[in-house]
């Protein structure tokens, strides 16, 4: 399966989504608002693919996919995709606005997917013309896409069960491995994390344990490839409680943020870009 794929936005998430189609032999037309943001993006997954093939991680000749790689700067440059994957803002009006413009430039029957993490798959589906619903779906990817093999697949109301397999066969092909996950906040991942995540920060706040030997206790004793305070601080802590707010309005009382997340939050120490964490200064 070597069609054109289309990838919105190029930031973290969609430059890898774009990476990952690229590496599986797709031609790949990634978008965003600037040709600088593409540079930036093109140049940001030229060092990932060096790294990747100096430690072995990716074959010798990974380099030569990124050439499968066009950029645009219009969302209807992806006319000639057969399956589009939207990444822009986690924005409800940015994600309407890509969306519909690629909707209007596909061709009938061609998938438009969307990598939101909160925003429901059905409510997006309203952005995109009724004929094209069928062919909307969630694919939830984990960050680094490059490395994590995971993809929740979501189908919304109207989504029809070929859109279905023929995404499911797609992420397979693209060496993914898919889930097939209602449209339900948090989807399933982010459910269990998150549970994981608030029991973590209540151990902290009844002195039960420091973040320092709880993160050590998840790599030693659970086998997580990482602890649940480097995992806050790499995705930082707003980013956590955003999402444990919006599954405490969905499930309630057992998605309820803790205090003391939410007082670092409002300190300041959310970690990411060079802000202090739970584990870094
Ligand atoms: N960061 C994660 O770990 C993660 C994991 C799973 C899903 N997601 C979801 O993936 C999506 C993207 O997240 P991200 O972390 O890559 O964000 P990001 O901010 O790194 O990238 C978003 C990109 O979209 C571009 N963009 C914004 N408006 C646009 C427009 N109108 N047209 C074209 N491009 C536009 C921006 O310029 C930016 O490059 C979000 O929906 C997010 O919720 C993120």
């Amino acid at each position: 399966m070597t069609d054109t794929v289309g990838v919105l936005g190029a930031g973290l998430m969609g430059r890898e989504i774009a990476l990952v189609f690229a590496l599986a032999g797709h031609p790949v037309i990634l978008i965003d608002l600037t040709q600088d943001a593409l540079d930036a993006a093109r140049a940001r997954l030229a060092e990932i693919v060096g790294k990747a093939v100096a430690r072995g991680l990716m074959p010798a000749d990974a380099p030569a996919a990124l050439d499968r790689i066009a950029t645009a700067t219009d969302p209807a440059a992806v006319a000639p995709c057969a399956f589009v994957t939207e990444a822009v803002y986690e924005d409800e009006g940015v994600k309407a606005q890509v969306l519909a413009a690629a909707d209007t430039a596909m061709a009938p029957g061609a998938i438009l997917a969307t990598n939101t993490s909160t925003i429901p798959i059905t409510a997006l589906a309203a952005h995109v013309r009724a004929e094209r619903r069928a062919q909307f779906i969630g694919t939830h990817y984990f960050s680094p896409v490059s490395r994590m093999r995971l993809v929740e697949v979501i189908p919304g109301h109207f989504t029809a069960p070929a859109t279905v397999e023929a995404t499911r066969a797609r992420m397979a092909a693209i060496g993914k491995t898919p889930v097939t996950v209602k449209d339900v906040p948090g989807f399933a991942v982010n459910r269990l994390l998150h549970v994981l995540m608030i029991e973590a920060v209540r151990l902290v706040e009844e002195g039960v344990a420091t973040p320092e030997d709880i993160d050590i206790a998840c790599r030693l004793g659970l086998g997580h490839p990482m602890g649940p305070f480097e995992l806050m601080d790499a995705t930082t802590s707003s980013l956590c409680l955003q999402a444990q707010e919006i599954m405490f309005d969905a499930y309630g009382e057992r998605f309820r943020p803790r205090p003391l997340l939410k007082a670092r939050v409002r300190a300041g120490l959310t970690g990411g870009r060079g802000r202090p964490g739970w584990r870094t200064a």
